[in-house]
């Protein structure tokens, strides 16, 4: 009975995110945002990435005119850094590097000037104010089209001013978008409203990726407890999520 019991939960899938395989969506490069603001904190995280069974990580430092002045120079050469400092330590994960654009004023030049951060098959992921509607989502997303790349939005669940239901959602999808959803959305652990959002879009099949999101340890506790919400097992068993082919 005892050897029983432990035979048949060896045969049970293993409630991790390995299944996934990349992450595509966090803070680690260290001190460039608000996100990992030392090595030793990066190596943490990525560690701990790791131990929720990521074996890829695309981290995306922020880029915004107003607060994170970063460029694809700055970021790329600390991910080469962080490279560095993982090799020294044995720690085997493969580790890429793009950006979360905020979608301001100078978003628009640094499209047209080419010097951009996109991801795989010419993924960009970007985010919108939290507080304020933007005023040219269609263009700037059939823009990002028309310059080749394919635009994610970055946690769609969050943006409180989306307020008719979904169908603001089938909208922006329908300009040519992609959205990654933040996996602790599903916890609530932003804010009950981004919960239900997060739990809409994802039973209605709008998600295409699932994204950490993580800045600091709060994040990787929470992001382990996402593994006993039925949301998350059941949208990683259903395997349609397109996290495993960055
Ligand atoms: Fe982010």
């Amino acid at each position: 009975m005892f050897f029983d019991f432990f035979k048949k939960n060896d045969t049970l899938p293993k409630l991790d995110f390995s299944s996934l395989k990349t992450d595509m969506h966090s803070h680690f490069i260290p001190g460039i945002d608000d996100g990992a603001q030392t090595m030793e904190q990066s190596i943490v995280l990525i560690k701990k990435m790791l131990d929720l069974g990521y074996t890829k990580i695309i981290t995306t430092p922020h880029i915004m005119a107003d607060y994170y002045r970063n460029t694809p120079e700055i970021i790329l050469s600390g991910l080469d850094k962080v490279r560095a400092e993982l090799q020294a330590q044995s720690i085997d994960i493969e580790i890429d590097a793009a950006a979360e654009y905020y979608l301001d004023e100078t978003f628009e030049n640094k499209l047209n000037s080419g010097n951009i951060l996109s991801f795989s098959d010419k993924y960009l992921l970007f985010e919108l104010s939290f507080v304020n509607p933007p005023s040219n989502i269609e263009y700037m997303i059939k823009k990002m089209n028309d310059k080749g790349y394919k635009p994610i939005l970055a946690h769609p669940e969050r943006y409180s001013y989306f307020k008719n239901g979904l169908d603001d959602y089938y909208r922006i999808k329908e300009y040519g978008c992609y959205f990654q959803l933040n996996t602790m959305s599903l916890i609530g652990y932003y804010d009950k409203n981004s919960q239900r959002t997060a739990r809409d879009l994802i039973t209605n099949n709008m998600i295409d990726f699932l994204g950490s999101d993580m800045h600091h340890t709060k994040h990787a506790s929470a992001l382990k407890e996402t593994l006993s919400s039925k949301y998350v097992i059941e949208a990683l068993q259903e395997n349609y999520l397109m996290n495993d082919e960055l």
